[in-house]
């Protein structure tokens, strides 16, 4: 697998300006987003790659009676994220830190979610590796990305790689978004 170009999210606070800007939804689509998740009240989830928490604070609102673990491997952005949840009075969001190659999920999670972290990951096919050994059959795992010319990662790469992995694929959407593709996949239940 080719490893893309390293690049520092570590400005948390000039970033924040354009994953939280008030026309999100104009180019990302967040509400189709939210519905393909179709969240239940009591889940847990983990938002992997969290950035800022765009996404996570979101969860939460939707997980009254559920947990969101926003996972970041930037020390800058779990702190930026304890911040903000914490001043937006958040309970059921736990920030922290995750690695390069492994996204160190809990355990009994309901869905894991990466939105435009896919295409940095240096080493997918061990990210991949540790993600597949971390979940369970009932476990939805989604991603997020760039399709079209931005693609780091095209959309067949990203989907022959999670299948080599050892996933199966459930759902690939290439249109709903302007320039995203929502794709979600499971580990399958041995036979
Ligand atoms: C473009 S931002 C996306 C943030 C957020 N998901 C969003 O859509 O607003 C990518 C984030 O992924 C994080 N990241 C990069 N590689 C990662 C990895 N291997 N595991 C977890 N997070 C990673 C970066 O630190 C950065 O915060």
């Amino acid at each position: 697998m080719a490893h893309p170009k390293p690049i520092s999210f570590s400005e948390a606070e000039r970033l924040s300006t354009i994953f939280d800007s008030e026309n999100r939804e104009e180019w990302q689509r967040t509400s189709l987003i939210l519905e393909t998740l179709d969240l239940k009240p009591d889940m847990i989830i983990a938002d992997v790659g969290a950035g800022t928490g765009y996404f996570a604070s979101q969860f939460a609102d939707l997980l009254p009676n559920g947990l969101v673990y926003a996972l970041d491997t930037e020390p800058n952005m779990v702190s930026y994220m304890g911040n903000r949840f914490q001043t937006e009075g958040r309970s059921n969001i736990r920030p922290g830190l995750s690695t390069h190659i492994d996204p160190c999920l809990p355990e009994n999670l309901d869905v894991v979610f990466l939105a435009n972290v896919y295409r940095f990951i240096q080493k997918r096919d061990e990210f991949l590796a540790n993600l597949h050994n971390q979940v369970k059959p009932e476990t939805l795992v989604m991603f997020v990305d760039f399709r079209g010319g931005h693609a780091r990662v095209s959309p067949q790469q990203a989907m022959d790689e999670v299948v080599k992995a050892g996933f199966v694929i459930e759902d690939m959407n290439m249109d709903g978004c302007p320039d995203h593709y929502i794709l979600r996949f499971r580990k399958p239940r041995l036979a």
